[in-house]
């Protein structure tokens, strides 16, 4: 397979609007939405119709210059509705890193203009606004490439959740390395645990993965360790919604477990992120927030409820993996191998190794 463009569009700017593949809907329904006004693409951001830490990112950023660009009069009444969109924004999803980078990019954009022409102002944020979704899917290319040299031929690869195309604008951080390893000609498997509660590893890793003709095979969450325990994968590769600065990270709820089975059959574990996903004013995972979502995500499979009425349900939708369980944080300036506060402090200076 050699380099070629995702066969579908995660989040994107046309006609004035933006327009967003229904991840809630797949893998039955293949339907684009199109978004008017930043309440709606908060509104897609809250309720998953896009989520994965870079995509949301990107749309929020798509988002800001929907307010600008759909903003009447003077270049104040566009900035006051790009810093409002921004904060509308903000509200939506709190511990994936890359919606903070996104909005702060965009308000350090709005903040430099020193233009009071209010066309001039709308253009620039969507400039800016674009150039953060070219900028993600550089990324992933570049951490793919990054992540590949370490996936060997006819490896089975273990992922969680989904870190790919749809996650991203485009390629994908964990699937990205898994896409980047194919285009360099390796064979390669994939299994991927279905991860509930909203099971985005069953129903849109498995998607795009057979889409792209690379063979996958969906586990349930709980067959994982004993898979690892049998030898029957290489390596595992997950995202990260927030690297915190001594490598500790957040991950789709599950990610731990996932993490410590991993490290106990002496399999390597790895996180592919981009610059956007690592925070460096987050000193470990500890202090990294972490989103509690509805009960009915839990109690309920398609409507139908599968949990007694009246049990309490906890519903984190992330954990924390510590660094010392990390073989390596890959990421497009390069890899932390281990990653620690020191190899982050030299990827942050950006070496490349
Ligand atoms: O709740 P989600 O689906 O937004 O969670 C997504 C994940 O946990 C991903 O693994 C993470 O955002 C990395 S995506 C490249």
């Amino acid at each position: 397979m050699s380099e070629r463009p995702s066969s579908f569009e995660t989040v994107c700017w046309r006609d004035g609007a933006v327009v967003m593949l229904d991840q809630r809907l797949l893998p039955e329904i293949e339907r684009y939405n199109t978004y008017e006004d930043a309440h709606g693409v908060a509104h897609a951001i809250r309720t998953m119709v896009i989520r994965g830490a870079p995509a949301i990112g990107v749309a929020a950023a798509l988002g800001v210059a929907l307010a600008a660009t759909r903003t009447s009069g003077d270049a104040r009444a566009v900035a006051r509705a790009a810093n409002d969109a921004c904060d509308l924004l903000a509200a939506t999803r709190p511990t994936a890193v890359n919606l903070f980078w996104a909005l702060d990019r965009m308000r350090r954009r709005l903040s430099s203009s020193t233009s009071n022409d209010a066309v001039a102002l709308r253009q620039a944020l969507l400039a800016e606004a674009l150039a953060i979704r070219e900028e993600d899917i550089a990324m992933c290319r570049r951490m793919g490439s990054h992540g590949a040299a370490l996936v060997p031929d006819g490896a089975t690869i273990l992922t969680h959740c989904n870190a790919g195309g749809l996650a991203t604008a485009g390629h994908g951080t964990a699937l990205g390395v898994v896409r980047s390893a194919v285009e360099q000609g390796k064979r390669v498997r994939v299994l991927a645990d279905e991860t509930r509660p909203l099971l985005q590893g069953a129903r849109l890793t498995a998607w795009e993965l057979a889409r792209d003709g690379i063979p996958v095979t969906v586990i349930v969450d709980g067959a994982a360790a004993s898979h690892l325990a049998r030898g029957e994968i290489d390596m595992v590769v997950v995202g990260a919604d927030r690297v915190a600065a001594n490598g500790d990270f957040a991950n789709k709820i599950g990610t731990l477990g996932v993490a410590l089975a991993a490290a106990a059959h002496g399999v390597p574990f790895y996180v592919a992120a981009p610059w956007s996903t690592v925070d460096l004013a987050t000193p470990d995972g500890a202090a990294i927030p972490i989103e509690e979502r509805a009960a009915d995500e839990v109690t309920h499979i398609h409507g139908r409820r599968v949990t007694p009425e009246g049990v309490p349900v906890r519903n984190p939708a992330f954990d924390v993996t510590p660094a010392r369980l990390v073989t390596a944080l890959i990421t497009d300036r390069g890899l932390a191998q281990p990653p620690n506060a020191e190899t982050i402090g030299r990827l942050a200076e950006g070496a490349t190794p």
